[in-house]
């Protein structure tokens, strides 16, 4: 069996969907805070399965980890548990601090203590696969070579110096006490169940509201994004071959301007979803102050992971951003929930404090 933290936000959700839809029977438990990110109906099509599990908990409540790690006895566990908006991260960062440092630090600590504890065979088979992001790295210039894993790490905000001590954490608990970490260092994820905080949701469902598409500074901000199924296939193929100690990035060789990802996203919805006055859905755009300390280019060298373990994203930013941009008008209920409220008070009443 398998446990995941942090599996009902954006990234992890995706990756429990997909681990269950080619039959696999392997146990897997979640545990999650629910956070204002985390949302219980994004697994509402694998909730039935008999060997999923859920368990609201804190990543950083020791006695709670050790408990869980203990009963059930996990071949590997994944850390998608974070705090991971910038915005955020900005205004607040102390939650940063928490959950991604503090909290990843006890996790190694659970498992570094269940780990001691097993024969050698599965010692040597256990993972810890902690699952990061490229803007560790800091900021790229317009001619610099896109991120290699040798780059220093150069964290610019709250929220990425943050990760980037979790990752250190990692690395270090791999050499110090020889615990089989695998970290993954990903660009901009985009697709389902993307809270509409960020960017991409947040311009598709203003578009469709008739709302501003806030565009920061001058737009001309690069990412370099990801359709968010690539991404959980990469985290599968790195626990199922990747090397002991190594970190792998994972990117989708779609460098885009923010501003053109959102005349994109204009693009495609006066295709698909015309406005009734016909006029386009870029008239909103709107550019607004910018973030401070925002980060300028992000790219992702993602040959270290197709060289070595076989892995290459299926999608193009054209074909994944025509996926995501359909499910969110074919899902508008899971907007509502997550804009209104509701889930909230639904978590409050199930969840007491
Ligand atoms: P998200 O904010 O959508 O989800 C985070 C999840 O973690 C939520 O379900 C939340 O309830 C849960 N959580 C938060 N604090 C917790 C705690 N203390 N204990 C247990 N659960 C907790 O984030 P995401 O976009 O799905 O990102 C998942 C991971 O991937 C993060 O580690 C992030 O740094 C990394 N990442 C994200 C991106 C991206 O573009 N979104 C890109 C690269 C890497
Ligand atoms: P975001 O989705 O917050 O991801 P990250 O900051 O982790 O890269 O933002 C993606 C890019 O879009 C980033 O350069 C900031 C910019 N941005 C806007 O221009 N307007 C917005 O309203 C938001 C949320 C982001």
């Amino acid at each position: 069996m398998i446990i995941v933290t942090g599996g009902a936000g954006f990234i992890g959700s995706n990756f429990i969907i997909d681990w269950f839809s080619s039959e696999r029977k392997e146990f897997l438990l979640n545990i999650d805070a629910l956070t204002y990110a985390g949302n219980l109906t994004n697994l509402e099509s694998i909730r039935h399965l008999p060997y999923f599990a859920f368990q609201k908990g804190n990543i950083g409540d020791k006695e709670l980890i050790t408990q869980m790690i203990q009963q059930h006895q996990p071949r590997a566990i994944v850390n998608f548990a974070a705090e991971s908006h910038v915005d955020r991260s900005i205004h607040g960062p102390g939650d940063f601090i928490q959950t991604n440092v503090l909290g990843t630090f006890n996790l190694l600590e659970c498992a570094r203590a269940y780990w001691n504890t097993l024969d050698e065979e599965r010692k040597s088979s256990f993972r810890f696969l902690h699952v990061s992001t490229d803007e560790v790295y800091g900021s790229l210039g317009p001619s610099d070579h896109p991120f290699t894993e040798k780059n220093p790490y150069e964290p610019n905000s709250p929220y990425s110096a943050s990760k980037a001590a979790s990752d250190h954490l990692v690395r270090a608990w791999f050499h110090t006490y020889g615990l089989p970490t695998l970290t993954t260092n990903c660009s901009n994820n985009y697709g389902p169940y993307h809270f509409p905080e960020k960017l991409i949701p947040l311009c598709i469902l203003n578009a469709l509201h008739g709302k501003p598409l806030p565009i920061y500074g001058d737009g001309q901000q690069i990412r370099d994004w990801l359709y968010v199924k690539d991404h959980c296939s990469a985290i599968r193929t790195v626990l199922e071959k990747g090397s002991l100690g190594e970190t792998y990035n994972i990117g989708g060789w779609n460098e885009k301007a923010n501003i053109d990802v959102v005349k994109q996203i204009c693009k495609i919805l006066d295709e698909v979803k015309p406005r009734t006055d016909n006029n386009s859905y870029s008239e909103h755009i709107t550019f607004v102050k910018d973030r401070p300390g925002h980060d300028r280019r992000y790219a992702i060298d993602a040959s270290k992971i197709e060289r070595e373990l076989g892995w290459k994203p299926s999608e193009t930013f054209e074909t994944g951003i025509r996926k995501t941009i359909n499910w969110y008008l074919e899902n508008p209920e899971w907007v509502e929930g997550v804009l209104s409220g509701s889930y909230r008070q639904w978590i409050d009443q199930h969840y007491p404090k």
